[in-house]
């Protein structure tokens, strides 16, 4: 049965870890993945996480089966963490949170729902956009097709293209935005154009969906929630997929959620119960691990603060990088004017280099980049930072 099987291709951002684990050379960067290591290039193992884990081992619980939906403690800090914990819509009980396996596995059993909700929406993602947004729709059965997103004459979002395109959407269109640090250009909306895209969706009857996996890493909690925030106080129905794998430093165990805002408390309890044969079909109820630390965190205050002051560590290294890389770039007289890498948010830049340079990048200095351009800030450290910064001059001349 197997003989006619094809070598599908690595995947674009976890294929590269494959190549980079399988490089010999010590001086090896990799730029690919979106994970924060430390100055150390090491994955933090985050202060607030430790002692939450030391509490839970020491209490040693058995591991019984969860509720389909996951932990109720870790599905309502989520909720707060996205709309604030005095919402209208958590006390009116409009939303539904169900712990799922990562921003990857909350978009994909919403995506499931979706179409068994909409069986003839189209999906709508940005250009660009994360790249396993495509495949994860389509694999859900969905047809996906683009909005206008990124100009890269201005380095900035192409707001006039993306909103008439929005604009021309025929109702149930589902749309999937990127609530903060938009993976993989850095470039976010301001305040004012959310809330013009809130207007748009209201007025053609679209279905966000807005994927929240750098919640944090902008500005803040509250301040990254801008866009979650102003839909909520929309009225609109929509969803939004939550990961905490960076803001945690959870990458591997898997900790995410989907929530739904419905537009009344017994609308919510049908959606949940969807959304929980969801679940059931696919992997019957999320471990225990991850969720059961992230809540534990965020429901100690001193937890949380530690937690909220190491997120903000990230941060500030991240921004450092940007401004560092920027300056070692003029300094070694590059053609082109790097400054934008200041301005783009989150992990990442979306630096311009070409799929060519990308591939000298890894071919001539073991330096691992994805191949539209985008790099991850997170992984630079004083260590390589001149050596990346040698290198990509060198491709650029
Ligand atoms: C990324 O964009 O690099 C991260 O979101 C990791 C992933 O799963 O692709």
């Amino acid at each position: 049965i197997f003989a006619a099987v094809e070598m599908a291709p690595r995947d674009p951002i976890l294929g590269l870890n494959e190549a980079f684990n399988a490089d010999t050379r010590s001086t090896k960067v990799n730029l690919g993945v979106g994970v924060y290591f430390t100055d150390e290039g090491k994955i933090p193992l985050l202060a607030a996480v430790k002692a939450a884990e030391k509490t839970r081992l020491e209490a040693a619980p058995a591991r019984g089966y969860q509720p389909i939906e996951g932990l109720a403690a870790y599905n309502t800090a989520v909720a707060a963490l996205l709309f604030g914990k005095e919402s209208p819509l958590i006390t009116e009980g409009k939303t539904i949170t169900v712990e799922a396996l990562g921003g990857t596995g909350a978009l994909k059993v919403g995506a499931d729902y979706l179409k068994r909700l909409l069986p003839e929406a189209k999906i709508y993602i940005s250009d660009p956009s994360w790249e396993n947004h495509r495949a994860l729709f389509e694999s859900a059965g969905f047809t996906v097709e683009n909005y206008p997103y990124y100009d890269a004459a201005t380095r900035g979002v192409n707001f006039a293209g993306m909103k008439a395109c929005l604009a021309s959407l025929p109702a149930g269109a589902i749309i999937v935005l990127h609530a903060c640090c938009h993976n993989p250009t850095g470039a976010d909306l301001s305040d004012a154009q959310w809330a013009e895209v809130v207007a748009v969706c209201q007025e053609r009857g679209l279905v966000p969906f807005l994927d929240m996996a750098y919640q944090g890493f902008a500005d803040g909690i509250d301040a990254d929630a801008v866009a979650v925030r102003a839909f909520a106080a929309s009225g609109l129905q929509f969803f939004i997929s939550s990961s905490f794998s960076k803001s945690f430093s959870l990458y591997g165990e898997r900790v995410g959620a989907l929530t739904v805002v419905c537009s009344s408390k017994e609308e919510a309890g049908r959606v949940m119960s969807q959304v929980k044969r969801v679940v059931r079909t696919n992997y019957s109820n999320p471990p225990t691990h991850g969720g059961a630390i992230v809540a534990a965190v965020l429901a100690s205050p001193e937890l949380r603060q530690q937690w909220e002051d190491e997120l903000a560590g990230m941060r500030v290294r991240i921004r450092a990088m940007r401004t560092s890389l920027v300056e070692k770039l003029a300094a070694r007289n590059v053609p082109q004017d790097f400054s934008f890498v200041i301005k783009q948010r989150g992990m990442f830049s979306y630096t311009g280099l070409s799929a060519d340079q990308v591939e000298r990048l890894k071919s001539e200095f073991g330096i691992y980049a994805v191949s539209t351009g985008r790099i991850c800030l997170a992984a630079l450290n004083t260590k390589n930072i001149d050596y990346v910064a040698d290198a990509i001059a060198a491709v650029l001349k």
